[in-house]
């Protein structure tokens, strides 16, 4: 399953790329006005740190308005994926991005319904936002194991992007219902590295190395052989 991280933040993502467990990010209007940078500038420096899709989200409701920008959006970066929200402009102006081969994800996607005419408008990617529903009562992963299971009944090529989610439960979950992507603020992935007894093996280790008094062997400078 492909990870990725739900920020718009520079300081959040940069550890994890170094790390390698970074397929992408998503962002929001929510997540982009919390930097309080320049929009521009901002995903600009996100694009070309990101080694894979950035998904930036259009603010217009109309279709005419959501292609225009889809179209800048998509100019910035090869890997930039246009979101749109689950609206009937939004499916117009999917269709409509698709055609001209510019990948869109559907976002704010609450039902099965809504995921199956995401995938027909030609969506690259749905977004069911999981834990939004849990808050509301509803089961969200029941969302993504409809929606996986429609997909496949109909060799649809949509991948499900598994969003809001809200800690690493949620996560194994979706990738056990086999999601394509899993979407995480960097809290919840940070979460994901650690175990308490990772650290207390760890810390055992090095006591008893300390304690043992040993060394590691001196680094001795390399002795290049000349050949006759
Ligand atoms: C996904 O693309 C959305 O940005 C995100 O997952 C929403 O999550 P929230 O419900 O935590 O705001």
């Amino acid at each position: 399953m492909k990870i990725f991280l739900d920020t718009a933040s520079i300081a959040s993502i940069k550890p994890f790329v170094d790390m390698g467990v970074l397929d992408g990010v998503t962002t929001n209007p929510t997540l982009i006005a919390k930097e309080n940078r320049d929009f521009l500038e901002l995903v600009t420096e996100i694009i070309k740190i990101v080694p894979g899709p950035v998904n930036l989200e259009v603010v217009s409701q109309l279709a005419d308005g959501m292609v225009r920008e889809g179209r800048d959006l998509a100019a910035l970066g090869a890997n930039v994926v246009v979101k749109c929200p689950m609206t009937g402009e939004g499916l117009v102006a999917v269709r409509r991005l698709a055609k001209e081969g510019i990948r869109t994800n559907v976002t704010l996607v609450f039902s099965p319904n809504q995921a199956l005419l995401a995938a027909k408008a030609g969506a690259s990617y749905v977004s069911p936002f999981i834990g939004r529903l849990d808050d509301a009562g509803h089961e969200g992963m029941k969302v993504i194991e409809d929606t996986v299971q429609i997909y496949k009944n109909y060799g649809l090529e949509t991948e499900v992007l598994v969003a809001s989610i809200r800690h690493p439960v949620h996560v194994v979950q979706a990738a056990k219902l086999g999601a394509h992507i899993a979407t995480m603020p960097p809290d919840v992935l940070d979460k994901m590295i650690k175990h308490p007894l990772t650290d207390i093996g760890l810390k055992r280790f090095i006591d008893d190395w300390t304690r043992a008094g040993l060394k590691l062997p001196e680094r001795r400078p390399l002795v290049v052989k000349t050949q006759h």
